[in-house]
Formats: structure tokens, C-alpha cells, sequence
């Protein structure tokens, strides 16, 4: 949505919202909300042609510059006084009336429930984004001088009904009139937005930051038998303290956060007994392996709460590479994994064409959402939206941690953007690296130098660096902004430290030469004749609730466990297109196999893939067409989907029957 915003606008807005933040500073004097005036609107502008932003001081203003924005595009604005039952919550009401056709439904996220929660909300009006300031814990509401700024936008501009996006459903339009909360608009509540980058996000308590990079703890093999891997997986609800705060309740596999780092090698035979002590359904879903469907942890094999299995397969020779494993149980998956149940999985084979003594460090990414009191916050409309970004992003469950390296040292790092909803644009201050690998293990050789690297949620990449060969030079180790067009700001907008580089007082240490070739790609198009193609178009649908499944579809379709959207069979070679028709950015996922991405057609021109490489997911920006060609290995039911974790929850995902 918010793609077409140039950098410009963006420093515009924050400077805007800045000035804004200082004025709310001066004193106010402290009212009855009754009679404060509706809301109170000090600016208003146009960011892009379909994009409005307020903020101001009084009813009449925003009335003045809203209905003028709306009239633009059709829509007239209204504000009204508060009402009794709206004061109940601190909220002022806003009228909507738009002159469009009174099939429209307009609302509040999905459910009225929302206002009585403790914690802020958003509200969503075609595109006007609210939230509700709570009552003070004295039960007042909190005055004006207190009340951070808020703001609304239009999410697109056609009046087409196609083309706008309703964030509600029937059931909180129903609310909404029981309510009395009707006309031929909508109505809908104040907004406190706490801050303009973070909107959705409460104020979270400072973490500790800084400290070593931990490394990941290791889930211990309980066989001593040569190529066989024995070992136990307790899913259970677990208090950690964090560095700098009081405990928190995650949800993790045997205590850690991320989940122990999981070894292998190649030929191994695995047994992982899994326990599900967690108050819902789970399962283990080994993200990129190949492993059999029945024992991969598909949303169609739950483990009950208090129930558990075993997951057995072997490791095939040749899949060495960086993997991961988290639950993938319908409905429940995002919400298990910003609770903490997600860790490393590495494949290593022994032949490793890197000299041995290049330091290894695995740096697994996960995202944090605290509310207020330190404990994991629920998640808002807006993050059933746009897919869930906390005010942290960790490293091996530390914030902001320090890697030392030796002046000129040579380490090769693993990434895994284990977030639900993060893109990382990774970068190192400008110092150079090269591409080794990526999810489905080593390319072909390291990549020219690189400045900068794009994970979507659920890649992996593997890197060489080496640091500079001064003493005691820190380099911050960054997500850069990234724009996956999500409505209003997403934390990953703004670029985001996510450690630093510290090199020691130690000697220069000895360059590493590098192999010029790592592991041979061959082509799977090079294997056979020309292959099937099958589309798959990604889209939203209007109608979107916070917590109705719909909204996301693949091939207009939303999940059925029970339904086969898709059937090849096993060693065919297909080629397979993945077509963005939404308007935010989705990483494409399939299970148990690895592909080759061989094009990208963006905005109709043909762009193609730099270096062959094997993946799993593979991000496809709006208006873009990725195609990759795949193969594969075993017969059963795979999954395909959106990795944004609430997207895959609410629909965006669909079944692959392989066949013999
Ligand atoms: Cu990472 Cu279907 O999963
Ligand atoms: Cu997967
Ligand atoms: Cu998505």
C-alpha cells in the first residue's frame, strides 16, 4: 500500500508526527473527555495519491480536511461528539458517510470485544487506521496533553468495490449497529497512536542489549550409535527472564528461546519424539527438509494438547544446508511462534569444501512483541493484516548482541529469518560479504561482494565476512528499511540494529583463500523435457476480518485441509509461477523439496536470477511473477503457502498431492 511513497514523503511524515509530538508536550488542561471536542486535528496531508494523514486539534478541522480529502474521492467525513456508551472507553466517535452504495459494510477489526481490552487496538475504516486509548489504571481517561497523536489514511483510491479493502466483517457490522454505531457510515473511535513507527505497538520495557552473542543451545543426541539421531522435543509453556525485565511466559521446544539447535548429517536416521504440552494443538514441521509428508508436521497431522508422537526419517545425501523447524498446526501457527517455538536445524555433510578453521556462527532471527508488563501481547487487527512485527528483533533470543571477531578474521555466518513477518535487509555497515548458500545449502561458489542481503520471513542465506583489519572498529549490524507495502508503518520500515561487529585488539589474523567453487548446482531444467507449468496467483479479498479466514487466497482460494488444490507426480519436473495480484509483498513457500527460482518477471519486464541456487521460499513482491522450476521426491500431501505466518493462518496456503 505503501509502495508508491518515496523516501521524501516518509521523512515528511516523521517530521510531521515529530512537530506533532512536541506540541501534544505543551500543558493542556486536563478535561472531562465529554466535553473535550471530538478530535482534534492539526494537519492533514496527502502523502501519495491515495494515502491521507491527519492529525490536529479540533473537530472542525478534521471535519474541514477530511471531508475535503474524502469529497476528492467521492467519500464525505464527519465528526461527531462523543457519545455516552464511546466514553465508556475513552474513545471519541469519527462518522464516516461515504457516498458509496449501502451494501458496504463498515467497521471496527472483527470484533467489538476489542475495546475492552487492556491494550490498545486498531480499528480499521477503509483504511482510516484507529486505536483505542484505554482508561487510566484510576479509571480516567487520560487527558488530551497525553493522548499521542493518531491518524487515518485511505487505503486505495478507486471507488471501484474491487478495489477497496474492508478490514471487518458482517458479524462486527452487526456489532457495530447493535451499538447504534450506524447510518450510512460507520463510526468509529478515536485513535491514540503511541508512535508513528510503531503505531500497533504498545510501550514495551527496555531490554538489556549488547551483551555476546549466545550461542544457540544444542538439542543433545541420546543414541550413541554412528548415524543415528535419538532425541526428545517438549513443546510447555516456560518463564524466562529476559535481560532487563520481569519474567516472561514464552511457549518453547525443552526451555530455550529459539528451540535448541538441531544437528544432523547427511545419511542420518532421526527419531524426534515430540511431547505437546502446550494448551493447543501443535506439530513439528521440519521447514525444508525432505522428509515424508506423513512425518513433515502438516497441519492435517495435529498432536493434540497433551498428546505427542515421533517424527522419523533419514537425512538424503546432498541436502546439506540451513533449516529450521517450527509447529505448523492450523489456525495457531503465528501465534506458537512469536511465542517462541521456532529453532535452528543444520544439515552438514562431510565433505565441507570451506577451510575448517573459518569460524562458524549461526545467527537465528525472531521477533518480539512485549506489551507493557513485559508478557508476550496478543496481537492486533493490524497485525492479522500485515503479518506481526514486536518492537524486538532477537539474535539467538538476545537483543542487540556483539560479535567478536579478530581484525581481518574470515567467519561464515548462517541466517535464518525465523520471524513471523519480518523482512531483514541485511546488512553490515557497508562492509562487503559474499553469498555462500541459501536455504537448500551452498551455491555453486561465493557471490561477487554484496552490500546487502534480503530475507523474507522463513529464508536462510548463508555468508563469508571478513571484518576490517583495524582494532577495535565497531560495525552495526542492521535490517535496513524495507517497504513490503503493509498497511501503515510496519517495524521493518525503518532500519532496525541487529547487532554489532566488534573486531579485538588481537594481530591481524591470516586471509583465508577462498574455493572458487563450493557445491555443483545442476539444473533441474536441464534434466528432462519441457516441463508442466502451473500458476498460482496470490491475492486478498475484501471482507477481511481480523480473525475470519478469507482474506488471503492462493488461486482465489482459501485453505481446506480436506481439499487438493494441486497434483503432480513424483520426479516430474514443473515449472511453477507465483503471480502477486495483492498489494503487499508475500514469501512463497513449498514443502519437502528444494527449487531452483529461474525468473522473475517484474511489472511485466523479465528480470532474471543471478546464480542458481536451492530454496524453499522465495519472496514475490505485488506485481511480480516468480517462476521456479521443482521437482518432487516423494508421494503424499505437501503444503504450499505464504510464510507470513498470519497469512498462512488465515487461508494463504493450499495442498500438493504428489502421486507416483
Ligand atoms: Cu516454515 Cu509450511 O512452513
Ligand atoms: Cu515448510
Ligand atoms: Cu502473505
Amino acid at each position: 500500500m505503501n509502495n508508491q511513497l518515496s523516501d521524501s514523503l516518509w521523512v515528511a511524515k516523521r517530521c510531521a508526527f515529530a512537530a506533532i509530538a512536541a506540541l501534544s508536550v505543551a500543558p493542556a488542561p486536563q478535561r472531562a473527555i465529554a466535553q473535550t471536542p471530538v478530535v482534534s486535528v492539526v494537519e492533514y496531508y496527502r502523502a501519495a495519491s491515495d494515502q491521507y494523514f491527519l492529525t490536529g486539534r479540533s473537530a472542525e478541522q478534521v471535519l474541514l480536511d477530511v471531508s475535503d480529502a474524502f469529497r476528492r474521492t467521492g467519500m464525505s467525513f464527519q465528526a461527531k461528539a462523543p457519545s455516552a456508551s464511546t466514553d465508556a472507553v475513552c474513545r471519541y466517535r469519527i462518522e464516516v458517510a461515504p457516498t458509496l452504495a449501502s451494501t458496504h459494510f463498515y467497521g471496527l477489526s472483527d470484533d467489538c470485544a476489542l475495546i475492552a481490552r487492556s491494550q490498545p487496538a486498531n480499528f480499521f475504516y477503509e483504511g482510516i487506521d484507529f486505536s483505542v486509548t484505554p482508561r487510566l489504571s484510576d479509571g480516567t481517561c487520560p487527558a488530551d496533553s497525553a493522548r499521542p497523536v493518531y491518524r487515518a489514511f485511505r487505503a486505495q483510491s478507486s471507488l471501484a468495490i474491487a478495489n477497496h479493502r474492508y478490514f471487518t466483517s458482517a458479524r462486527t457490522y452487526d456489532a457495530a449497529v447493535r451499538q447504534g454505531w450506524t447510518g450510512e457510515g460507520a463510526v468509529f473511535c478515536v485513535a491514540a497512536v503511541l508512535d508513528e513507527q510503531m503505531s500497533a505497538l504498545p510501550i514495551a520495557p527496555s531490554l538489556a542489549f549488547g551483551q555476546p552473542l549466545r550461542a544457540l543451545s544444542r538439542l543433545k543426541n541420546a543414541n550413541a550409535i554412528e548415524q543415528r539421531f535419538e532425541a526428545t522435543l517438549i513443546a510447555s509453556p516456560t518463564s524466562i527472564q529476559l535481560a532487563g525485565t520481569n519474567a516472561t511466559e514464552f511457549w518453547s521446544y525443552n526451555g530455550s528461546v529459539p528451540g535448541p539447535m538441531i544437528e544432523l548429517y547427511e545419511g542420518d536416521s532421526v527419531r524426534i519424539r515430540f511431547e505437546n504440552r502446550l494448551p493447543q494443538p501443535s506439530t513439528i514441521h521440519w521447514h525444508g527438509l525432505p522428509v515424508p509428508p506423513s512425518q513433515d508436521g502438516n497441519p492435517m497431522d495435529p498432536v493434540p494438547s497433551g498428546g505427542g508422537r515421533d517424527y522419523e526419517f533419514t537425512i538424503p545425501i546432498g541436502s546439506a544446508g540451513t533449516y529450521w523447524y517450527h509447529p505448523h498446526a492450523h489456525g495457531v501457527t503465528a501465534e506458537q511462534v512469536y511465542r517462541g517455538l521456532a529453532g535452528a536445524l543444520v544439515i552438514r555433510s562431510c565433505d565441507n569444501p570451506l577451510p575448517e578453521h573459518v569460524r562458524e556462527r549461526l545467527l537465528f532471527l525472531s521477533d518480539l512483541k512485549l506489551a507493557s508488563d513485559g508478557s508476550i501481547a496478543g496481537s492486533s487487527a493490524m497485525d492479522a493484516m500485515n503479518g506481526r512485527e514486536g518492537q524486538y528483533l532477537l539474535v539467538n533470543g538476545g537483543l542487540q548482541p556483539t560479535l567478536d571477531v579478530r581484525p581481518g578474521e574470515t567467519q561464515r555466518w548462517k541466517l535464518f529469518n525465523g520471524t513471523n513477518a519480518r523482512y531483514v535487509r541485511f546488512a553490515i555497515d557497508g562492509l562487503a560479504f559474499r553469498q555462500i548458500g541459501t536455504d537448500g545449502g551452498l551455491t555453486n561458489g561465493p557471490s561477487p561482494l554484496l552490500t546487502e542481503l534480503l530475507l523474507a520471513p522463513g529464508e536462510r542465506a548463508e555468508i563469508l565476512l571478513t571484518a576490517p583489519n583495524t582494532a577495535s572498529i565497531v560495525r552495526s549490524i542492521q535490517a535496513l528499511a524495507y517497504n513490503r507495502g503493509t498497511m501503515g508503518m510496519a517495524a521493518s520500515q525503518t532500519t532496525v540494529t541487529i547487532g554489532n561487529l566488534r573486531t579485538s585488539v588481537d594481530n591481524v589474523a591470516a586471509s583465508v583463500s577462498l574455493p572458487l567453487s563450493l557445491r555443483p548446482i545442476h539444473s533441474l531444467l536441464a534434466q528432462g523435457a519441457v516441463p508442466t507449468t502451473r500458476r498460482f496467483v496470490l491475492s486478498e479479498s475484501g471482507g477481511m476480518g481480523m480473525s475470519t479466514s478469507g482474506g488471503f487466497l492462493i488461486n482465489g482460494k482459501s485453505f481446506d485441509p480436506t481439499r487438493i488444490d494441486t497434483i503432480t507426480r513424483v520426479g516430474a519436473v514443473e515449472r511453477w509461477e507465483v503471480q502477486n495480484n495483492s498489494t503487499m509483498d508475500h514469501p512463497f513457500h513449498l514443502h519437502g523439496t528444494q527449487f531452483q527460482v529461474i525468473s522473475r518477471t517484474v511489472a511485466g519486464r523479465d528480470v532474471v536470477d543471478s546464480f542458481p541456487a536451492w530454496r524453499d521460499t522465495v519472496n514475490v513482491p505485488p506485481n511480480t511473477t516468480v517462476s521456479f522450476v521443482v521437482r518432487q521426491d516423494q508421494t503424499g500431501k505437501r503444503m504450499y503457502h505464504c510464510h507470513i505466518l498470519e497469512h498462512e493462518d488465515q487461508g494463504m496456503m493450499g495442498v500438493l498431492q504428489v502421486d507416483l
